[in-house]
């Protein structure tokens, strides 16, 4: 999927807050031999810490408020010409609070990659970490998944699950599970610039084979 030889994968990352996502892919392509390298952060809010984040690391930031649009498919025009203006091979959601629209989403099908803190298809929308103590569940986790028009249901790619403590808040919880997060994305961002990560008629797959994970 690299646009040429030996060239990394222009990726596009989406925030809307503290961005500790963006900057375990800001950390990833920094490395050696990484195949991706972010060419712009966008937000939907200018006060997000994330934006501090791209620009300590020299990278392009865009803010697009939601305010100014009347509708939310006037805004994800704008926001997909803002994205394309950057020529993507990938667009990763990294805390973007937003949902987004069906053209939205199938303007970037099968390059569209989300990260959600729970063990999928468990815990879809917000507060994962409360509702997963409140539910006294013995395990918790995050998910990597393409991005369907399913909100939080498209194909799995990597889950990484935790225990829940006996003493565990949703913070302490929160945390555990963010440590996951930052090393999931990158990998599965990581497998997509190689093109071994590919969205097949719906279905993910790895070096040619069915992506399935024990929480299928
Ligand atoms: C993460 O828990 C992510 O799974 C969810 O939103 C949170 C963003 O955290 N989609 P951060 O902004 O990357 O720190």
């Amino acid at each position: 999927m690299r646009s040429k030889m030996n060239e990394p994968l222009s990726v596009v990352v989406l925030i809307s807050g503290n961005g500790s996502n963006l900057q375990a892919l800001i950390n990833a392509a920094e490395e050696e031999k990484y195949p991706a390298r972010i060419s712009a952060v966008i937000s939907n809010r200018n006060d997000a810490y994330g934006l501090q984040r791209a620009r300590a690391a020299g990278i392009v930031c865009r803010v697009l408020p939601h305010h100014a649009y009347e509708t939310r498919e006037i805004y994800d025009q704008a926001l997909m010409a803002l994205i394309d203006s950057f020529d993507p091979g990938l667009v990763a959601l990294a805390g973007f609070m937003r949902i987004l629209s069906a053209n939205f989403v199938e303007h970037y099908s099968g390059r569209l990659l989300n990260i959600h803190p729970s063990l999928l298809p468990k815990y879809k929308g917000l507060n994962t970490h409360q509702r997963v103590l409140d539910d006294g569940e013995i395990e918790h986790g995050a998910s990597v998944h393409f991005v369907t028009l399913e909100l939080d249901g498209g194909p799995l790619i990597l889950q990484s699950p935790v225990p829940v403590l006996a003493d565990d808040t949703a913070e302490s919880l929160a945390a555990r599970v963010l440590n996951q997060e930052h090393i999931i994305y990158p990998q599965a961002v990581k497998w997509f610039a190689e093109g071994r990560l590919k969205l097949v008629d719906g279905v993910a797959m790895l070096d040619n084979k069915v992506i399935s994970t024990p929480y299928d």
